[in-house]
């Protein structure tokens, strides 16, 4: 275990009717509110309504940019940047999924730089200063609202870059699993596919693990295994809808990591995907991930999927180790594309054969992904093509 600081000090609201309390936490941080929000889910299930209420009874001013896609784009951060400074807006209430919880994260950096909020990615360029940043999360997946990433698109470049910051850490994040009720059967099931993604990424290690984290990290992967049928059968299901939402933020809020140094895999290759295709980042994480595992699984790995398959999918442990390894795949697989009914091919969801030199070379910069297993651009190429 390597040493490694923990400090996410975002002010979670969760459960039904704490949005009472967002005019309040808002009008801490001065009077000039940034209302962001996607493409128009918040207006039909009534979330916009309730939020200008509470707005309002606050006496704020508020101001809106509305049509964030999802795989955001950066013409909506530079819109959103653009209004913050000016307005000079005091805080920006971001209203929806991951996309525009990201986007919103780097309108609120951009309001403090003079140059193209597309070089935060490009060029690395510094972000030191954030306009403060309150969410209501509409989708569980993410954990936007509660890390200090995000990640944004340029159709222009076919780029899809992420980037972390510490300023970009929402302050108040409100988690009322009520307002998920309305997610669709697909965007729940995309959804758990990434908050399995973000654990998978840091359990599937060669790197010392802490037990602890080990346990805590299979709690969370059978939360969603169990109550993601539940949500796509019955939406309205608060428990179902509960356990996710909170998995969602705690599979990447931090905690689970450990200290652990080592590159993610699943992500950047996802990346790739969606940022020439623009599919949704959860279909292709299921779609990779079943194959990536098959990839990486070899004597040195063997250990981790034996630990996984018997105690997330209660695999007899007296199973060769190989066989049992195998087999952990496959449940995953018939868990992705049985039960969530999720596309399991790339020529399913349109990504075609001739890209994928391009997409491996970029998923691992020309160089390796040091993750599970080592990954170069031949691996990555090989891993695209068990998709196809
Ligand atoms: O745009 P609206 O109309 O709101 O509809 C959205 C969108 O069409 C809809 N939706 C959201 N909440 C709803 C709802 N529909 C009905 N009822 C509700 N309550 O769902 C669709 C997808 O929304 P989006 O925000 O795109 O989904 P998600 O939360 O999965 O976000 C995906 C983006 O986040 C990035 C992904 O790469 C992708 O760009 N990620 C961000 C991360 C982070 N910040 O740490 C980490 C992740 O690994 C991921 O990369
Ligand atoms: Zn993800």
């Amino acid at each position: 275990m390597n040493p490694f600081l923990y400090h996410i000090p975002t002010k979670v609201y969760f459960g039904e009717n704490q949005l009472h309390h967002l005019g309040e936490e808002l009008a801490k941080f001065g009077k000039r509110v940034l209302l962001t929000y996607g493409g128009g889910s918040i207006k039909k299930n009534g979330l916009y309504d309730t939020i200008l209420k509470e707005i309002q009874a606050a006496n704020l001013e508020v101001y809106e940019l509305s049509g964030i896609a999802p795989n955001p784009r950066i013409e909506s951060v530079r819109a959103g940047a653009a209004i913050c400074k000016e307005k000079q807006i005091d805080v920006i209430l971001a209203v929806g999924g991951g996309s525009t919880l990201d986007a919103s994260k780097f309108m609120a950096a951009g309001a403090y730089v003079d140059h193209d909020p597309w070089e935060f990615f490009s060029k690395n360029a510094p972000i030191e200063k954030a306009v403060p940043l309150v969410t209501v999360l509409t989708l569980s997946a993410t954990g936007s609202e509660m890390d200090c990433g995000g990640v944004v698109s340029n159709l222009e470049t076919q780029d899809k870059l992420g980037r972390l910051a510490t300023p970009l850490l929402p302050k108040v994040s409100f988690l009322d699993p009520t307002i998920t009720y309305t997610v669709s059967p697909y965007q729940t099931a995309c959804g758990t596919a990434d908050i399995l993604s973000h654990i998978f990424e840091v359990y599937f290690t060669t790197e010392k693990d802490l037990y602890m984290l080990d346990c805590f990290m299979e709690g969370m992967i059978k939360t969603v295994l169990r109550y993601t049928p539940i949500a796509m059968k019955d939406p309205t299901n608060y428990e179902a809808r509960a356990n996710l939402m909170w998995t969602s933020s705690w599979a990447i809020n931090g905690f689970v990591n450990g200290g652990k140094e080592h590159d993610w895999s699943c992500h950047p290759m996802e990346h790739e995907l969606s940022a020439i295709y623009d599919i949704t980042h959860g279909l292709g994480l299921a779609i990779l991930t079943p194959r990536w595992l098959e990839y990486c699984l070899d004597e040195t790995t063997l250990p981790k999927y034996v630990q996984f398959g018997v105690n997330v999918f209660g695999i007899d442990d007296t199973l060769e180790p190989m066989t049992i390894a195998r087999e952990a795949i496959k449940r995953l697989s018939d868990f992705f594309f049985n039960t969530l009914q999720l596309d399991d091919t790339f020529t399913k969801v349109g990504i075609k054969a001739e890209d994928i030199p391009l997409m491996a070379r970029k998923a691992c910069g020309g160089g390796t992904l040091e993750g599970f297993k080592p990954l170069n651009q031949k691996d990555i190429e090989a891993i695209f093509t068990k998709c196809i």
